[in-house]
């Protein structure tokens, strides 16, 4: 049941595939907090995807947009304030693909063409996006921009491959896009660095299971699912963070502080146990 968060707000959420991802549990939980939303995906993902279901248990419209063509980021956020009557409130970015990680090329022996699509889709897109956004002056003010991005960017994660850059740089791109667009129009930008969760995306990553098991015995609070991230997301939209900006903040039940758990230094008792 809805609070009324986000009452009267008008968002653009991009990355809802189907029921597993986390752009979809945000675009479910803002609309029950009483936000109006413009859903976006590319448009492959139209056919592939369950996104028209989504459209209709919203009532959204769909604006088709490959996140790496600013022709069609262009379009998306003039069609966005053609629905909305004017600027949006709120933009989350939630895209993200590495061609090496679909192509199991590892991270010391990458294809370069496919490691600039990994950069363009999973990073330079939040900088098209929110550039587009600025210059069609596209936000309202007081808006609020947030991508997803994963602790990869801070510590390694060997199978995260490149993916790993892509979200040190999409990290930086929020930092850099709070300054300016908060001196602008008071725009707040912000990463938040999810647990792993079982997704699409999240699950093409090898050894994912490994990842989300080591995280969970980690963590204090275990691993942060989809639904909590929906509603940190939530948050991140409302006025109740008006002056949280240029951040990457840790949503993972507190892996990211973590050095051992009593969970791991368990498994591990023992004079001389090593993994070999
Ligand atoms: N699942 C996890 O463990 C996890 C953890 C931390 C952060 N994240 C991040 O969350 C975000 C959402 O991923 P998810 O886990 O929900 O998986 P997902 O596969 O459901 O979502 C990824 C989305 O990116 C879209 N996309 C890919 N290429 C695109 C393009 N060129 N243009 C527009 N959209 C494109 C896909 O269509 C898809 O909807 C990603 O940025 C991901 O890196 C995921």
């Amino acid at each position: 049941m809805g609070n009324n968060l986000l009452k009267g707000k008008k968002g653009i959420i991009s990355g809802a595939l189907d029921e597993s991802s986390i752009a979809w549990k945000v675009a479910l939980r803002c609309h029950e907090e009483g936000a109006a939303i413009t859903l976006t995906n590319a448009p492959i993902a139209m056919r592939m995807g369950k996104i028209n279901e989504l459209a209709t248990a919203i009532n959204a419209e769909i604006v088709p947009a490959d996140a790496t063509s600013t022709d069609d980021i262009k379009k998306l956020f003039e069609r966005a304030k053609e629905i909305h009557g004017g600027g949006v409130d709120f933009v989350l970015h939630s895209i993200g693909m590495s061609p090496n990680v679909r192509k199991n090329k590892p991270y010391t022996d990458l294809n370069y063409d496919f490691y600039l699509k990994t950069l363009d889709i999973s990073a330079a897109s939040f900088h098209k996006m929110i550039q587009t956004a600025y210059q069609l002056d596209a936000m309202n003010e007081w808006g609020s921009i947030a991508a997803l991005t994963y602790m990869a960017a801070q510590r390694v994660f060997p199978n995260y491959n490149d993916m790993a850059d892509a979200k040190a740089l999409l990290e930086s791109v929020a930092r850099s896009w709070g300054y300016h667009y908060g001196l602008k129009k008071k725009v707040r930008v912000n990463t938040i660095s999810q647990s792993p969760t079982y997704t699409t995306a999240g699950s093409g990553v090898s050894g994912f299971d490994v990842f989300y098991n080591y995280a969970e015995s980690m963590s204090p609070l275990g691993n942060a699912t989809a639904e909590e991230c929906a509603n940190y997301c939530v948050m991140m939209f409302s006025d109740l963070t008006r002056k949280v900006t240029m951040q990457n903040l840790f949503h993972d039940g507190g892996y990211s502080n973590m050095g051992v758990s009593g969970k791991v230094m368990e498994a591990f008792k023992g004079e001389g146990k090593k993994v070999e």
